[in-house]
């Protein structure tokens, strides 16, 4: 076969270290092992049934053609609505379009605002797709590393020192996976006037806004970043329909048309019947408030439950629908813990230094298992690091 090109050969390069717990999980229960697994964040339950329905019902209507690169001007409309919510500042319909989920989001971002050759600071701990989806647009990055003293949020010092003669993209995620970290609207100030001062673009990953208790900032409502912050949205997470694959970007109009022609050239446009019923899943937030709910409960049986483990904590309790748990008091060598666990427990959880260096010493833990098995869960951790010896 002829030789495949650098670009797609390089994208995940070295991107699967971290995952070998995991890897050996699924080994496990596929002889039959009785593994609970607390490691990925899809959820345990199906979309919203009002969701599906108005899926079903579009279909039945015949919504299943061609739709426009930009999306269907009631789901542009829906969308502009939940972003004004989401980034607490006026966005019209011009300002948005959808995308195949997020990560279709995040590709297009980052072939819009780099170059080939050009450089991007990537905040970690980080989304395993961030490393992939720069070297995609033919760009080197740098991680700029968050500390768990500092609640994971990045240090805008720290990113100025990071900064390259050829960056031109800064990207980060909030609220955050993994560390759920919601930068505070300080922490933003801090990125936006680096951003600012050296001309950078910023990708503000924010598909976890709904999930915040209400504490998300944007950087895009910030003074001076509305026209050089791109914004990733997506339905996935906040409405349970990671499988359809629905997202949106929130940009400049001038943007908007750059990504259309991104869209023509990539997806041709997004799924009509599913734009029906993605339409109808953000005019009534199906799913949103139950779902936000859910995880604040699950949260706390967690939490309850592993409550008074000696060397164990939790930190950033309100982002997300993950944990992040600080073992370094136990051991500095998760690794070793996380395949003890898996051994003798059954208990699966994901390495933090897979999503970046300074994770080390942490678990991720998600929160998409019913409360009982997060109970059963957080017992067989406590049970595990109260015999444990490094
Ligand atoms: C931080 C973050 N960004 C983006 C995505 C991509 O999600 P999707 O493409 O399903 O919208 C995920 C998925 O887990 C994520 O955690």
């Amino acid at each position: 076969m002829p030789i495949p090109s650098h670009r797609i050969t390089n994208i995940s390069e070295g991107d699967q270290e971290g995952w070998e717990v995991y890897l050996k999980a699924v080994d496990m229960i596929r002889s039959g092992e009785d593994v609970l697994m607390l490691s990925i964040g899809d959820h345990d339950f199906s979309t919203p049934v009002e969701t599906i329905n108005a899926a079903k019902k579009a279909l039945d209507d015949g919504h299943t053609k061609y739709t426009t690169m930009q999306g269907i001007p009631e789901l542009l409309t829906a969308m502009a609505k939940v972003s004004t919510q989401a980034i607490g500042m006026p966005v019209p319909t011009e300002e948005v379009i959808t995308v195949q989920g997020g990560q279709s989001g995040l590709y297009a971002a980052m072939q819009a605002t780099v170059n080939p050759g050009d450089h991007v600071i990537i905040i970690s701990p980080h989304y395993v797709t961030y490393p992939g989806t720069v070297r995609s647009a033919g760009a080197t990055f740098t991680l700029v590393s968050c500390l768990p003293e500092n609640g994971f949020e990045p240090k805008a010092e720290d990113i100025e020192a990071a900064i390259q003669p050829n960056t031109k993209a800064v990207l980060i995620n909030t609220p955050n996976n993994p560390t759920c970290a919601i930068y505070s609207r300080e922490t933003l100030e801090g990125v936006a006037d680096v951003c600012i001062r050296n001309d950078l673009w910023l990708i503000s990953d924010e598909v976890y806004w709904s999930l915040s208790n209400n504490m998300h900032v944007s950087p895009r409502s910030l003074p001076g970043m509305k026209d050089r912050t791109i914004v990733i949205m997506s339905m996935s997470k906040s409405h349970v329909m990671t499988g359809w694959r629905m997202g949106w970007i929130i940009a400049e109009p001038e943007m908007i048309h750059n990504f259309m022609q991104h869209n023509l050239v990539n997806s041709y446009g997004i799924s009509d019947f599913i734009s029906r019923a993605a339409t109808e899943a953000l005019n009534n937030a199906y799913g949103v408030g139950e779902l936000s709910d859910l995880f604040t409960r699950r949260g706390a049986t967690f939490r309850e439950t592993l409550a008074g483990t000696n060397g164990v904590s939790i930190l950033n309790e309100d982002g997300a629908m993950y944990f992040m748990i600080d073992i370094r008091d136990v051991t500095m060598d998760a690794e070793k813990f996380a395949f003890e666990l898996l051994e003798k427990e059954k208990l699966c959880v994901m390495l933090g230094d897979s999503f970046g260096p300074s994770a080390a010493g942490h678990l991720r833990i998600s929160l998409c298992q019913p409360e009982e098995k997060l109970r059963d869960g957080a017992n067989r951790l406590k049970r595990f690091v109260s015999n444990y010896s490094s």
